[in-house]
């Protein structure tokens, strides 16, 4: 598939997809959502990738947040309909049905920070800064950084990024949770990729159905979260990789996953 603000490599198993408006810090207007909704849409179809590396172009920006210069002439109306726009990219990555990284490579702020946390785990170079700076421009976050930002850092730590709009580096990131490593710039997409590898050595359903059961769960009282991970987990029993990841134990081998 072929975008004007998005590419999109695979290779290994891997999708690779990069948010490519450079001269705006790779900032998310509509086409640019409109696209990454496309591509989402397209990689959960696509049975040969198994993993999803997200990064932003260049080596100052990841995605510096919605596009000021689109939102500007925005009414009620046509701004609700933005955030769900935006929200439905981020829920389509959640929803995926296979493990999605953000590779954080430089500003990952308003929409920017909301897409990298709407992803599974997120790895950033040591240049990364992080924030919601929405209410220096009079409004809120839209891509529900507010619901899931306290989910992940805790209410507390959320409002202060949130009522004060001040960005914080990759270090203070790392410290309260929001990253899982930092890493040099040169070396995060080698470092992102080598966990994908990692995963994709993995049963392939079992990786899905523990993506489902985190994601949905979470999302859940926890007496429903475990009935639900109970369910997840009978359903492993119905893949040939559940019998193959056992009896490749027992024998002291290497399974051989076909991802069924
Ligand atoms: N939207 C549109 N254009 C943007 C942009 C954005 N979010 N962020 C940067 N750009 C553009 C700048 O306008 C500038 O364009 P020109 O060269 O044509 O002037 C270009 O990218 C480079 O940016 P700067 O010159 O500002 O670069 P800098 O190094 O001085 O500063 C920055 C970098 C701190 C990231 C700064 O660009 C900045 O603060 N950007 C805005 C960040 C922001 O407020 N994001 C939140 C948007 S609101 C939102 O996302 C709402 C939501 O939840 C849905």
């Amino acid at each position: 598939m072929q975008f004007t603000n998005i590419l999109l490599e695979i290779e290994s198993r891997i999708a690779t997809v990069t948010f490519n408006r450079p001269k705006a810090l790779n900032a998310l207007n509509q086409e640019t959502l409109l696209e990454a909704l496309a591509c989402f849409r397209e990689l959960k179809n696509n049975d040969e990738v198994q993993v999803v590396i997200l990064t932003g172009s260049g080596t100052k920006a990841f995605v510096a947040g919605a596009d000021i210069a689109f939102m500007r002439e925005l009414t009620p109306l046509t701004a609700r309909n933005f955030a769900f726009l935006g929200q439905k990219v981020m829920n389509t990555i959640e929803g995926l049905g296979k493990p999605v990284i953000a590779a954080v490579n430089g500003f990952a702020l308003g929409g920017g920070c909301e897409l990298a946390i709407a992803c599974d785990m997120r790895l950033a170079s040591d240049n990364a800064k992080f924030g919601q700076p929405e209410v220096n421009l009079g409004v809120i976050p839209g891509f529900a950084g507010t619901q899931r930002l306290p989910r992940i850092i805790g209410k507390g730590r959320a409002s202060e990024l949130i009522f004060t709009g001040d960005m914080i580096d990759a270090a203070e990131a790392y410290r309260i949770g929001l990253v899982n490593r930092v890493v040099p710039q040169d070396q995060l997409l080698l470092a992102c990729q080598a966990i994908a590898a990692r995963i994709i050595s993995r049963g392939p359903v079992a990786v899905r159905l523990s993506k489902e059961a985190i994601t949905n769960g979470m999302e859940m009282d926890l007496a429903r979260a475990c009935a639900y991970e109970a369910d997840q987990f009978a359903l492993c029993f119905a893949s040939p990789d559940q019998k193959e990841g056992m009896e490749a134990f027992l024998e002291k081998r290497t399974p051989r996953f076909q991802g069924k």
